[in-house]
């Protein structure tokens, strides 16, 4: 790591931590939401108001960078192009609502397109994954070894959310492939748990703020993060986003193919 990567993820520590602090405060003094797009789309004063924070810190350290948030507090990046940020303010707000945990705020730091450094925090578990560039994935400090061993879906347990992926894939049938179904509501906490080896397979239809983090994670842990055609993800749009080690990620890619042949 050199003096400006350093620099670099020091300054993303405190302000994810902080951030963390702002958000449990937040919610011990009671938190108000409103609907976003729909009943089961909430967001509360504090997602705008940590996505703003952010932003502000991010500015002052580092003026002439891109920013690309979900709650959309400012210019939003075009592209890819130069320096850009990504940043999930709450990932999981439902859940911090509803059960107080199972809720992290996620920073990542991009360069022409290639994953730098990426935090996911887990706020109320005060656990902090970092994902650095050519050096490897740690939480709170300890790496994270790879997988050595691959193993199929029949072995592995498996992750979703998104419910229209339900009816275009037949996903239950599906699920009963491999050894049982998983729901955090989290992107971040699930990509968190396969990275750890928890989950052998994690679908969902999901945003650049919740995929940024596990691009980084899959180049330094050799797993594939990818759309349902097998393609790399675009980081300016939706996806449908499979995640997995090739050996299962073929396993799905197969399904879908034949599921959409008949
Ligand atoms: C949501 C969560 C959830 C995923 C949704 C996301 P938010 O993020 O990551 O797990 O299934 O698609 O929108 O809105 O709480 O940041
Ligand atoms: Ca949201
Ligand atoms: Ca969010
Ligand atoms: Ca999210």
């Amino acid at each position: 790591v050199d003096a400006e990567q350093r620099n670099l993820i020091e300054h993303m520590k405190t302000w994810v931590i902080q951030a963390g602090q702002r958000i449990e405060k937040a919610r011990e003094s009671g938190i108000s939401y409103r609907e976003k797009t729909s009943l089961r789309d909430l967001v509360t004063p504090i997602d705008l108001e940590i996505e703003n924070f952010y932003r502000v810190a991010i500015k002052k350290v580092y003026p002439t960078h891109k920013i690309l948030g979900e709650e959309k507090q400012g210019e939003q990046a075009k592209s890819l192009q130069g320096s850009v940020w990504i940043m999930d303010p709450i990932d999981g707000t439902l859940n911090y609502i509803k059960q107080a945990d199972n809720y992290v705020t996620m920073l990542s730091y991009f360069k022409n397109g290639v994953g730098q450094v990426g935090m996911i925090y887990e706020v109320s578990a005060k656990k902090l994954l970092i994902a650095i560039k050519g050096k490897g994935v740690f939480v709170n400090g300890h790496f994270i070894k790879p997988i050595g061993k691959q193993t199929c879906l029949a072995q592995s347990l498996m992750s979703v959310e998104a419910l229209d992926l339900n009816d275009a894939l037949s996903l239950y049938e599906f699920s009963q492939k491999s050894l049982g179904l998983r729901i955090t509501g989290c992107a971040g906490l699930d990509a968190w748990q396969f990275a750890l080896g928890q989950t052998g397979l994690y679908l969902n239809h999901l945003f650049p703020w919740d995929n940024a983090v596990s691009v980084i994670m899959a180049d330094l842990l050799g797993f594939k993060v990818t759309n349902f055609k097998g393609e790399s993800l675009n980081l300016l749009d939706r996806e449908y986003v499979v995640m997995a080690y090739p050996k299962i990620h073929e396993e799905f890619l197969t399904y879908v193919k034949e599921k959409f042949e008949d």
